[in-house]
């Protein structure tokens, strides 16, 4: 029935064969040695210290279903090798959905009956769905980029993928056959954007199709087979009022960040990987007016701005000749001939700084961007190394006050040790003290402790300074309460 999509001399492995050779073990690990009763640590040692958690390993030895699921991932697995080599794959391309289906249908049933594995209807479905992933899409990712409740996806190899949902990472059962298979994806996806990854180029920046963002380093250099992150495009970005309901700020932080982006001041977002930067800086971009011209550089084009007037830049890498690279200085010199009000670039990480600070100096006030940063003081050490590493050779202090009257805000996102982001500081620049930048945090964070089941117990708390802009605030008819520069008590 499925000549046509078969190849002609079908190169099958003996199931036996495949099964004797075995699949390593996950996460095998040597059985740890008993303790001699004699060399047990004394009593009281013990319980000073809190229990470890589980490793991964461990749980999932405990775990009966997961286990179920690996003998039944096992088959596929199998499966899937001797179907994708017996298929005939360019010749599938060119079939329509119902016809594809129906032929994987076919071809598995007809294997799964030579080899006599039974299956019930859910995982025939199942089963089928894989394969089809498999042939048309991006093979087990498709199935995590589909899931709405994943957000990153974390491939560490061919065996682990970890994925994130709700804040909180953990391993998932998904696998792939081997690092073939991997970097077979991994092809298939950079090269839909028209780049390559090799040993003699080994890493890739990308955006997916549908938006996500992309990376991928492969072997040699991923010395554990290749390493694959993907941060999803979320459809509906989260605005202000999901931050402040998910209890990133309050609703007095929003209302001093509404004045902050609406009376143009320029703002840097600062945290670590994944804590909810450039989330921060869309919903904040939500306070501009919508008649003004804002232009958005970004590496990988992640924002969506509301705003009708917005001109949208994405920079570009070398390609593998190493020419044609759009770096995000040049984007960002363009921007700036190209009569903006505000300028938005997605991060900040090297010569463009200069350029940033001027134009957060020269007239595109209310111009803002991210940095990877601990804290408000760490940001600013961090521009200013910026600056040194782009060659400028300026005295210490000249670099201070330029950063100093460039930027007026820094908001700290970070992602707490429970999984939960927060922005736990907003602190303000104030101007040049001697040698030094002068700043004072208006809002923070206040952690009190943690609950037995490790969620971080804190408030939100003004540190009782009002801010340094609150007569621009009132000037521009945000007459921001008193009240709300006044410390909680939690
Ligand atoms: N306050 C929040 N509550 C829940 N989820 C959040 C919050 N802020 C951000 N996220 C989610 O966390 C993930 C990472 O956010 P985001 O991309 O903004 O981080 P980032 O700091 O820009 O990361 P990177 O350093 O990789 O650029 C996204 O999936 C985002 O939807
Ligand atoms: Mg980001």
């Amino acid at each position: 029935m499925f000549s046509r999509y078969k190849k002609n001399e079908p190169a099958k492995p003996a199931l036996a064969d495949t099964q004797r050779a075995g699949r390593p073990a996950k996460n095998a690990k040597p059985a740890p040695a008993p303790i001699p009763e004699a060399e047990a640590a004394p009593v009281e040692k013990r319980i000073l210290r809190k229990p470890m958690p589980t490793t991964a390993a461990q749980a999932n030895a405990a775990d009966k279903e997961r286990k179920r699921k690996e003998r039944l991932s096992e088959i596929k697995l199998e499966l899937h090798r001797e179907l994708l080599d017996n298929l005939n794959l360019s010749a599938l391309e060119h079939a329509s959905e119902s016809e594809l289906r129906a032929e994987i249908s076919a071809i598995a049933g007809e294997v799964l009956q030579e080899k006599a594995i039974v299956l019930n209807r859910e995982e025939r479905t199942a089963l089928n769905q894989d394969l089809y992933d498999e042939v048309t899409g991006l093979g087990p990712l498709e199935a995590l980029l589909k899931d709405e409740t994943v957000s990153d996806i974390l491939v560490n190899g061919p065996q682990q993928i970890f994925v994130e949902r709700n804040g909180k990472l953990q391993l998932s059962d998904i696998t792939f056959k081997d690092e073939k298979h991997l970097l077979r994806i991994i092809d298939k996806i950079v090269s839909a954007v028209g780049r390559r990854v090799d040993e003699s180029n080994p890493y890739v920046d990308a955006r997916l199709q549908d938006g996500s963002r992309f990376n991928a380093m492969v072997p040699p250099i991923a010395v554990d087979g290749s390493l694959v992150s993907i941060r999803k495009f979320k459809k509906d970005k989260l605005g202000i009022d999901d931050l402040v309901q998910f209890g990133a700020f309050t609703e007095e932080m929003a209302a001093y960040l509404q004045a902050a982006v609406a009376t143009r001041l320029n703002v840097i977002v600062s945290g670590g990987t994944g804590s909810g930067k450039t989330t921060t800086l869309n919903a904040l971009s939500s306070f501009i007016d919508n008649a003004e011209r804002i232009l958005t550089i970004e590496d990988t084009a992640e924002l969506q701005l509301q705003q009708t007037h917005v001109g949208r830049m994405e920079s570009r890498p070398p390609n593998v000749e190493g020419k044609g690279e759009v770096s995000p200085r040049d984007c960002l010199k363009n921007a700036l001939r190209m009569r903006p009000d505000r300028i938005i670039v997605g991060e900040t990480r090297g010569e463009e700084v200069i350029d940033m600070l001027q134009a957060m100096n020269t007239g595109h006030d209310g111009s803002m961007t991210t940095i990877h940063a601990n804290s408000a003081r760490d940001g600013v050490s961090r521009l200013e190394n910026m600056i040194a590493m782009a060659g400028i050779e300026m005295p210490i202090k000249a670099v201070r006050s330029q950063i100093a009257s460039a930027v007026n805000l820094i908001v700290q996102a970070s992602r707490l040790q429970d999984g939960s982001r927060r922005m736990t500081s907003i602190t303000e620049i104030t101007g040049m003290e001697g040698d030094v930048i002068s700043m004072q945090e208006v809002f923070r964070f206040q952690r009190t402790g943690i609950t037995p089941d490790n969620k971080i117990v804190g408030h939100f708390t003004a540190t009782g300074v009002r801010s340094h802009y609150s007569e621009r605030f009132r000037m521009w008819g945000y007459d921001l309460p008193p009240s709300i520069y006044e410390p909680t008590v939690g």
